[in-house]
């Protein structure tokens, strides 16, 4: 394989994920967190925006004296007190990001930040300089840039990189691009901004449309070098890109994109688990990878298909994500090799005549009950064998 890139992955559960309704964590618990993010090896934490209250102030503070790894980083809005209140919060970590932003489509100049387009491009320059005065790494996001005109968003871009941001990030703040739109603009950026490669062009996409993920993917085919995302895609409203979506897509279909992360894989569960468990929101159970049903088998083709061989069914390992493996679910669609092969997993070796008595009756009660356990099993088991003895 030609030697592939390498994304970098911008955590930022702990500042857009923490924007989900009813997602709010305490200090303590962000700590947690951002320690499990350093385990799972991503590039950057956005450890939360400092100038927004003091829990978040404090939040950006601890993860940045504790938390060891990563690149820690706090959002500003562009305003130098936000870039001060950053720089204060970030300034015991060995490696600091100030990440600050500001919109460049006409609908958020006008009704929002009611600035002039002129106004707003010098705005970002000043306080790319300013954040450069504290920092070298500096990343700007020009916001609703999926909804800017492209000729002004290469203009601001190619002045903020010009002012010193290592990372430009374009965010699709409303969820509004799809992926054919989403990878050109990235193609343009690279195309008609005279000075894109001194930056890393990076991305930001919200789930309006279920298009986070595919929107990402698009941008790397076209040159993105850095995605930001959160654990089990929580953010606001419909969410962001999903970490665990993004890195398995990647890790799974690498030779297709040609690019990589450095994600340790096997440490997404427990991120999975640790942010449910934390925020209370709960994880779809077909949610991609960390679901309760994304490596569970219900029908009696496929388990006769995994118990020959694995690669029938499954495209990734379950042990890739920190599983111990793949479920097979027993109901009225699982096959009598799947049946015998959970029955001696059990304990039970049954004979052929044994073994098919029992599958009738398991057969039977998975018609009228959704849900067949192993007490369920092993009552239908001793049933059978106390039948023969007799
Ligand atoms: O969605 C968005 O535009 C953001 C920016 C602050 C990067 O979260
Ligand atoms: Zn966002």
């Amino acid at each position: 394989m030609d030697s592939l890139r390498m994304i970098r992955i911008f955590d930022t559960t702990l500042r857009d994920g923490e924007q989900s309704p009813g997602a709010s964590m305490n200090v303590e618990e962000k700590v947690m967190v951002a320690k499990q993010l350093a385990r799972l090896g991503v590039d950057v934490i956005e450890a939360g925006f400092a100038y927004s209250s003091p829990g978040d102030f404090e939040a950006v503070r601890r993860i940045a004296n504790e938390v060891e790894g990563p690149t820690i980083c706090s959002l500003a809005r562009a305003r130098p007190e936000d870039i001060d209140r950053a720089w204060e919060a970030l300034k015991g970590a060995p490696k600091v990001r100030i990440h600050t932003f500001l919109s460049t489509s006409d609908i958020h100049l006008k009704h929002q930040f009611r600035m002039t387009r002129a106004e707003a491009k010098r705005r970002a320059v000043e306080m790319v300089h300013h954040a450069r005065s504290y920092v070298e790494d500096v990343e700007f996001s020009p916001m609703d840039a999926s909804r800017s005109d492209p000729e002004y968003l290469y203009e601001v871009i190619e002045a903020v990189i010009a002012a010193g941001a290592g990372t430009v990030n374009i965010p699709d703040t409303v969820g509004y691009a799809v992926p054919w739109e989403f990878g050109g603009l990235i193609r343009g950026i690279r195309e008609r901004v005279p000075n894109s490669a001194q930056a890393v062009i990076s991305v930001h996409c919200h789930n309006d449309l279920g298009l986070a993920v595919a929107n990402s993917l698009a941008a790397i085919l076209e040159g993105a070098g850095q995605v930001e995302c959160t654990i089990n895609g929580i953010g606001e409203r419909a969410g962001n890109t999903s970490l665990e979506e993004i890195v398995m897509g990647l890790r799974t279909r690498r030779a297709f994109y040609g690019a990589d992360t450095r994600v340790n894989t096997e440490e997404i569960l427990k991120a999975s688990r640790l942010v449910s468990k934390i925020t209370g929101m709960i994880v779809q159970p077909n949610k991609a990878i960390v679901g309760a049903n994304a490596f569970a088998h219900a029908s009696g083709i496929h388990q006769d298909g995994l118990l020959k061989d694995k690669t029938t069914y499954e495209i990734m390992r379950p042990e890739s994500i920190g599983l111990v493996d793949s479920k097979m679910v027993m109901g009225k669609l699982s096959g009598r090799h799947a049946f015998r092969q959970r029955l001696e997993e059990l304990g039970y070796r049954l004979s052929d005549e044994e073994l098919n008595q029992a599958f009738e009756r398991f057969k039977r009660l998975a018609d009228q009950k959704k849900d067949i356990y192993e007490e369920d099993l092993e009552s239908i088991v001793s049933d059978e064998l106390a039948k023969i003895a007799e």
